[in-house]
């Protein structure tokens, strides 16, 4: 018998530092979880009314690969009236399952193995996983709080090598909560430029920005024909559940993902796609609402972390706090372990997210504002007891 059937390449996989804490917490009563990065809020009415008509009237079939078209031009509608860039819809876009299944064929189709993928960390979890196990090599170039977590095109070009295929940045940011700026994404435009490299742009949380327009990377110029724009209804539409991304690129690449993608997946659920016309078409007071109630949260968090002494940047987009809390004497992982055993407050270790996270943790404020409230009320307690 084999001492393990698994491949080299998946048992050398971390397991996420984020599940290991939902599954603590799970066990315990009372927790209040600021671990979940989706929101709390259920997806809009109207959204679930269009996907149960759309099983009514007995829309339960495949779609064509690449998605229904009638979403396609929805998402090509919705760029061009946000960020003024022009996508075919019939060649450019493909629907996928989630963002997840976008940043998997992107990863999939564009690395032979030993390709080195610029991440820009801390960031999503999946982000090196996913490379790994495309045969790439994730090579992590660190944002730091004195540098509003912005990306630093400095930092990037120092880690390009002739192996470098893709730079990946991911903005608004998970977990930071970072918005990049303008100028230095035009800085990474000229990079990848100067190299000849893709870049994969996950804006999956591009309409929860606070206070200034979201940058879409494919419109910055020269970007399009080098980008591969991720995006998602997950966060913006609060439709986590529904698992329906797109990603959206230069027609050769959009081919090459397809290909992937049919031969892994067929096509993303017939239902979710109808349901995130819906979303495109008819729901924009809806993202509104919900993010003028995170941004009433966001302050909340930001101002009670400082108050506490937790010195918390303030995050531009997406729905997380990243407070520094290595002053306490703790280490990340240890902060987050006792915080959840002690207060029954969860946060997710800021070493999951990769270089630059350690003596972070991430706080996720798409929770009810007054449970906010009490974290806040607990933080302070296990804080002050150290
Ligand atoms: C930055 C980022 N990209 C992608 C994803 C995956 O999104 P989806 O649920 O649409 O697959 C997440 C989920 O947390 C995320 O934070």
């Amino acid at each position: 018998m084999r001492a393990s059937y698994i491949s080299r390449k998946v048992a050398a996989l971390k397991p996420s530092g984020i599940r290991k804490f939902f599954d603590i917490a799970a066990t315990m009563k009372d927790v209040i979880s600021l671990g979940i990065g989706e929101p709390d809020f259920t997806t809009p009415p109207r959204i679930l009314e269009a996907g149960i008509r759309s099983l009514q009237n007995g829309e339960t079939h495949y779609t064509s690969n690449a998605g229904l078209s009638e979403l396609r031009q929805s998402i090509a509608a919705h760029l061009e009236v946000h960020y003024g860039v022009r996508y075919d819809p019939d060649s450019e876009i493909v629907i996928t399952v989630g963002g997840s299944e976008a940043l998997y064929l992107a990863f999939t189709a564009l690395l032979d193995p030993g390709d080195e993928v610029v991440i820009l960390t801390p960031c999503f979890v999946s982000y090196q996983a996913g490379v790994l196990l495309a045969d790439g090599v994730p090579v992590e170039v660190a944002c730091t709080m004195e540098n509003n977590f912005d990306l630093d095109p400095a930092a990037v070009r120092a880690a390009i090598t002739p192996r470098t295929k893709a730079i990946l940045v991911g903005y608004p940011n998970n977990p930071t909560g970072a918005v990049a700026s303008r100028q230095r994404l035009e800085e990474i435009v000229r990079i990848a430029q100067e190299h000849d490299l893709i870049i994969i742009s996950d804006e999956i949380y591009d309409r929860l920005v606070y206070g200034l327009p979201h940058v879409c990377v494919p419109a910055l110029p020269g970007a399009k024909e080098r980008t591969i724009l991720v995006g998602a209804f997950s966060k913006d539409y609060a439709m986590t559940g529904w698992r329906i991304g797109y990603c959206a690129g230069p027609k050769e690449i959009m081919q090459a993902l397809v290909r992937v993608h049919q031969y892994t997946i067929m096509c993303a659920p017939t239902t979710a796609q109808a349901a995130a016309i819906t979303a495109l078409r008819e729901c924009d007071e809806d993202v509104m609402e919900m993010r003028q109630e995170y941004d009433r949260r966001r302050k909340l968090i930001v101002s009670g972390l400082n108050q506490i002494g937790l010195p918390t940047f303030e995050p531009k987009g997406a729905f997380y706090a990243f407070p520094k809390i290595s002053d306490v004497g703790l280490d990340d992982e240890a902060f987050a372990n006792r915080l959840l055993q002690e207060e029954h407050v969860a946060v997710v270790p800021g070493s999951a997210f990769g270089a630059g996270g350690e003596g972070f943790v991430r706080c996720s404020y798409a929770t009810a504002y007054e449970k906010i409230e009490e974290a806040l009320r607990r933080m302070e307690k296990f804080v002050n007891r150290l």
